[in-house]
């Protein structure tokens, strides 16, 4: 779930390995460690409870030498965080990281146990390190030993095996946990994410499901499931550099906030023209997939999930196309079914989470057109497995809380509309027209709404002391509501919820006294009469009103209700562009509450386990 990062090097890779986990931090985790060999096959075993710093501090400290060695972020998924359940994981010479879950752990511990293992944590990983250890007694190499611990697991796993008598390798496992191996020059690297091997090299290979790696200082051999040797392709990336860096902002959910015209701008670049939709940037077959569409399937989580749930406005009342958008880890567990001619679009930011994944492959057998993803994160497992990926290009997202990853996706969905209305005959040139020139003005709409910064962090004064928010919406500004409750819950531990402003008659307003703000997004359109009697309603029962309102809407203050004038834009995108003042609201809520903004509790970046 969190991070691995292992090198094969002459030099010493100790400050290498802390530096990759430090990359990797912004993913959430709750201990970290190394396990470093030397050429006198002295292994150094390091665990540290807390932040990658205290690690760091300990292997100082020790002046850890040697140049193989791996190294893990945990986030712990069986047993406590604690510095006995820290990776790695170790058994006799084998040293072990994992990324996941085993799921049949039981069972092979009793196994284990029977063949006089102990066990020293309460973790699921130490299994894989005991197998090792067992199999390398009846095989010829560390990676057939590992090819048969495989076999054996059940779950998800992304795990990197060391063998303290034979510091020329390492061998790695990946079934359902991203690895990505990256070349150096007379020295090779592996991790969870490429990320963490940036300052050290741009090649870099994924492994693909059930493969098994060797790693040594000049070669890399990849053996497919079924053990046969393979070839996969090298890579040569262009991620950031410096996409771990803060810069000027206090928080990376700070600068990502910020970074959203330029982000957009990115999303557009060559897929539009001043007045259409170049469809072929879609994807490959795009036009001939997207004029057979009937139906639009969107499965995704979290925010990724409010993202779909907004654009479905989109899909059916601008491409006339009917669209579902269900929460994957409800889908892939339910019968559904599929609709003739329909498109499945799996969102995700990381292209990594489990559920998304998992729905993505059970859908694929069941008879969708095409599969298709809309992603953040080039050579990730969805795009890897969708007939074809609609990039976002927001760049690294590294604070927890996703928000340029959602507003571009926006901005991805509306250009698809624009292409799949086309194609069907919904939309004329006209319209297609306006709908590319109200995108191409989000960059500098997006600026006027980070001008309501200061605005937004004095009122989030009057939040930081409450324990509850509502916020509400009507039509696509409903899941702009459900995505500002997700932010506010998530760094600042408010309870919020979002409803649909016509439901509150419905139970919700007898929540409604002085202690609940409730948020309402206001912008100036058909539904703007039928909202206004909403907040009404709010204001007879005395709740406190913030309404973050369209100048034309009509809106002024008075007792019990603040007014945040928003400048007037269009229609179409006002969705994404409603968004930002959310997020503003939330990240100065988090600064006055004083939490772990990039970090929230309990919460990791990419969720690669159900
Ligand atoms: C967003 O703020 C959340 N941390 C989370 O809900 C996230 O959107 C969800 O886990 C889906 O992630 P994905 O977009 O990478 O698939
Ligand atoms: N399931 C393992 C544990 O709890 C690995 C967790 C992780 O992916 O960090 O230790």
């Amino acid at each position: 779930m969190c991070g691995i990062v292992g090198a094969v090097a002459q030099r010493d890779i100790a400050e290498i390995l802390v530096e990759g986990l430090r990359r990797l931090e912004y993913r959430g985790y709750d201990s970290a460690g190394v396990a470093i060999v030397d050429a006198q096959n002295h292994c150094t075993r390091i665990r540290r409870l807390g932040k990658v710093q205290e690690l760091a501090d300990a292997v100082n400290a020790a002046n850890v030498s040697g140049g193989t060695g791996i190294a893990h972020t945990r986030w712990a998924t069986h047993g406590e965080p604690s510095e006995t359940n820290a990776h790695p994981h170790a058994s006799g010479d084998i040293a072990v990281v994992h990324n996941g879950i085993i799921e049949n752990h039981e069972a092979l511990r009793e196994l284990l146990q029977s063949r006089g293992y102990v066990f020293e944590s309460q973790t699921d990983t130490e299994v894989i390190a005991h197998l090792v250890e067992w199999e390398l007694r009846q095989s010829e190499s560390l990676v057939e030993a590992l090819q048969k611990t495989a076999k054996q697991l059940e779950g998800a796993y992304g795990t990197v095996v060391l063998d303290r008598r034979d510091p020329s390798r390492l061998v790695v496992a990946r079934s359902g946990s991203p690895i990505v191996i990256g070349f150096g020059v007379g020295e090779n690297f592996l991790a969870s994410d490429q990320l963490a091997l940036l300052s050290v090299t741009r090649r870099f290979m994924y492994l693909e499901e059930g493969d098994v790696a060797e790693i040594t200082r000049r070669s890399v051999t990849v053996f497919d499931g079924q053990g046969q040797p393979v070839e996969r392709e090298i890579i040569e990336s262009n991620a950031e550099h410096d996409a771990g860096d803060k810069g000027q902002y206090r928080h990376f959910m700070q600068k990502e906030i910020f970074e959203q015209p330029n982000a957009l701008k990115q999303t557009m670049e060559g897929r539009v023209t001043h007045n259409s939709v170049i469809i072929d940037s879609i994807g490959t077959h795009a036009k001939e997939i997207l004029s057979k569409v009937e139906h639009v399937q969107i499965i995704a989580c979290g925010t990724s999930y409010n993202s779909g749930m907004a654009a479905r406005y989109w899909f059916e009342s601008l491409a006339g196309v009917s669209c579902d958008v269900e929460i994957a880890s409800e889908f892939r567990y339910r019968n559904f079914v599929v609709r003739p001619n329909s498109l499945l679009i799996t969102l995700s930011q990381s292209g990594e989470t489990a559920d998304t994944l998992a729905a993505l492959r059970i859908a694929k057998e069941k008879g969708y057109m095409a599969a298709m993803t809309i992603c953040n994160v080039s050579g990730s497992s969805l795009v890897r497995e969708s007939d074809f990926a609609f990039m976002t290009r927001a760049g690294t997202e590294i604070g927890v809380a996703s928000t340029k990853a959602f507003t571009t996706q926006l901005a991805a969905m509306l250009m698809l509309v624009a292409g799949l209305g086309r194609q069907k005959g919904n939309i004329d040139a006209e319209k297609e027209a306006e709908i590319v020139q109200a995108i191409h003005e989000l960059p500098v709409q997006i600026e006027s709404a980070l001008a309501f910064d200061k605005a937004i962090e004095a009122l989030a004064e009057d939040f930081a002391d409450k324990n509850h928010t509502l916020f509400l919406g009507r039509g696509e500004y409903y899941p702009i509501a459900m995505e500002a409750a997700l932010k506010l819950k998530e760094i600042s531990y408010i309870h919020a919820e979002a409803y649909a402003a016509g439901e509150l008659k419905h139970g919700p307003l007898a929540l409604i006294d002085a202690d609940m703000p409730v948020v309402v997004i206001a912008p100036n359109n058909d539904l703007l009469e039928k909202l206004k009697s909403n907040v009404e309603e709010v204001r007879a029962r005395g709740g406190l009103l913030y309404v973050f309102a369209d100048e034309k809407a009509g809106f002024e203050d008075s007792e019990g209700m603040k007014i945040i004038k928003m400048p007037h834009v269009h229609e179409i995108t006002a969705p994404i562009f409603y968004t930002v003042p959310m997020q503003l609201l939330s990240y100065h809520v988090a600064l006055i509450k004083g939490t772990d903004v990039d970090q929230p509790r309990n919460l990791a970046k990419a969720v690669t386990v159900e």
